[in-house]
């Protein structure tokens, strides 16, 4: 029956042909003589004129009243037009309505995100989620290629462990048929053992943190890729880090520009994003954190919040006192959306010019030992227009399988990668440890059980070599590239601390 539908984003081959389109009403525009309909099929938005004298009465007057939402197919001819959304239209001779949406509570002005994430399931239609879906499609495809183009196999690794991977706190315990299991926070040490059979191997797939974290960095369910590469040192890693992410911004680039414009992503920022990028050491990081140029950086930054909020406020007391007057309905409505939009800035203004006063303190006090926290990573990622790597945490404050330095015992190898502009950690990773007596050592130190670990020590026993690898957060890299400011929004049904939705 639906044999014979045309894509939207396929209307560029059939100019002047008549076609049929299959989606749902994004916008109607009824008149006594023409209708304008802005038809939505997931591949695009069409507008199509439907004209009194070209369909039957009935039809037309049915046309005339279809909300938004509402499911139908058109027949008509493509007309290319540069004025119109996407650049064609369609003249329309017939159409079916399918299920015509009563009352469809996602409304084209501002809803709160509360009100959004509860209605998730309809949200996903919505313009900004729709292209961030979009532009994931390409950067997960983008990861694929990467590795499988670069002799990398895929290994699927368990999601029930029987290990913690990384910080034993944020374990999600599951009861594994009356036994203790947990589901996964990392392939990672899967992975090494499948990474001594084929050299270079990748892993990608959801990871679970039971972190009491409600950020908006952290979500309780992402999906992570990680590389892991034998015979390899630090700056090889760090190599192989800078070359994936620039090639998955290309990749997004190229395939995603208008999804980026519709976000307003900082696309000119995107295309600086080549290699290298920057290296600090964790040292040079906290001495910047501690240094009076940070705090010179967050006062400017202070007195700039200042002026956006003087200047937002402007904005939301002229609006008002237009409302007030004697102006037309429609106009009301599109103040009553603006104010929404506006008041949502001024809050976020507020947190932030709140926040600043904590930020310079934190990093003032900040002490060689502890880790970087999301306050800190913020400012030097705000303070650098590529992501910067840091390099050799302390070895205390990192995870037990780190490769302890050789010139300095009291660092590890490892790197996390901050993306720029304030977007913080998107990929952390390191050399492994490779030594047996080491890795036994940090063991016992965390207290794990070493029964659980024999095989993963054995690693070490039989034909052990240097060995690396990272993982980078699909939602965090999102939310960097489209600008989104809350991870929630990067993946179709997030998962967060205090909320399971759906
Ligand atoms: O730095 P993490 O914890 O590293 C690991 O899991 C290593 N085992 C990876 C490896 O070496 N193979 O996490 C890696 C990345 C972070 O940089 C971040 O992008 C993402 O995973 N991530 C989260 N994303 C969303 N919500 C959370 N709660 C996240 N925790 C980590």
């Amino acid at each position: 029956m639906f044999s014979n539908i045309t894509k939207i984003a396929d209307l560029k081959d059939n100019v002047e042909k008549t076609v049929t389109i299959g989606g749902w009403v994004y916008h109607s525009r009824p008149g006594g003589k023409v209708i304008f309909l802005v038809v939505r099929d997931g591949s695009g938005l069409c507008q199509c004129i439907i004209e009194k004298t070209a369909v039957p009465e009935e039809l037309f007057s049915q046309l005339a009243h279809l909300s938004m939402e509402s499911s139908l197919t058109l027949t008509g001819t493509v007309r290319a037009d540069d004025r119109s959304v996407g650049g064609y239209e369609l003249a329309v001779t017939d159409a079916k309505i399918l299920c015509p949406s009563q009352d469809y509570p996602i409304t084209p002005k501002s809803h709160g995100i509360d009100f959004l994430l509860k209605n998730r399931h309809l949200h996903l239609r919505s313009q900004m989620p729709w292209c961030i879906g979009r532009i994931r499609h390409t950067l997960v495809n983008a990861i694929r290629q990467f590795f499988n183009d670069n002799g990398f196999t895929l290994v699927d690794t368990p999601i029930f462990t029987g290990i913690a991977g990384e910080e034993a706190g944020s374990l999600f315990e599951v009861d594994y048929f009356g036994l203790p299991a947990n589901l996964t926070q990392t392939g990672q040490l899967h992975l090494e053992c499948a990474a001594l059979s084929y050299g270079r191997v990748y892993c990608f797939g959801p990871t679970f943190r039971a972190e009491k974290s409600k950020t908006r960095r952290h979500l309780t369910e992402f999906w992570m890729v990680e590389p892991e590469v034998t015979f390899i040192d630090l700056p090889g890693l760090l190599e192989i880090a800078e070359n994936f992410v620039s090639f998955i911004i290309k990749k997004v680039l190229e395939t995603n520009r208008a999804e980026l414009q519709t976000l307003g992503a900082n696309i000119a920022s995107l295309e600086k994003i080549q290699p290298p990028f920057y290296r600090l050491t964790y040292t040079q990081a906290s001495e910047i954190l501690t240094s009076q140029k940070a705090q010179d950086f967050l006062a400017a930054q202070l007195n700039e919040f200042k002026t956006a909020k003087q200047e937002t406020e402007n904005k939301i007391a002229a609006l008002e006192a237009e409302s007030k007057g004697a102006i037309k309905q429609w106009r009301k409505d599109k103040i009553a959306s603006e104010l929404i939009d506006l008041r949502i800035e001024l809050g976020e203004l507020d947190t932030k010019i709140e926040n600043n006063p904590k930020h310079a303190k934190l990093a003032a006090e900040f002490k060689w030992g502890e880790d970087l926290g999301g306050s800190d990573e913020t400012l030097i990622s705000l303070m650098h227009d590529k992501p910067v790597f840091v390099t050799h945490y302390p070895r205390e404050a990192k995870a037990f399988y780190m490769k302890q330095d050789s010139e300095n015992p009291k660092v590890v190898q490892n790197f996390d990668m901050l993306a720029p502009a304030g977007f913080g950690e998107i990929i952390g990773g390191s050399m492994r440890e490779d030594s047996y007596d080491k890795l036994l050592a940090k063991i016992i130190e965390h207290k794990y059980k070493i029964e659980n670990y024999q095989w993963y020590l054995d690693l070490r026993k039989y034909g052990s070599v240097p060995h690396g690898g990272f993982g980078l957060g699909v939602e965090r890299t999102l939310a960097w590239l489209t600008g989104e400011k809350h991870i929630r929004q990067c993946i179709a049904f997030p998962r967060m601390m205090d909320k399971i939705l759906k």
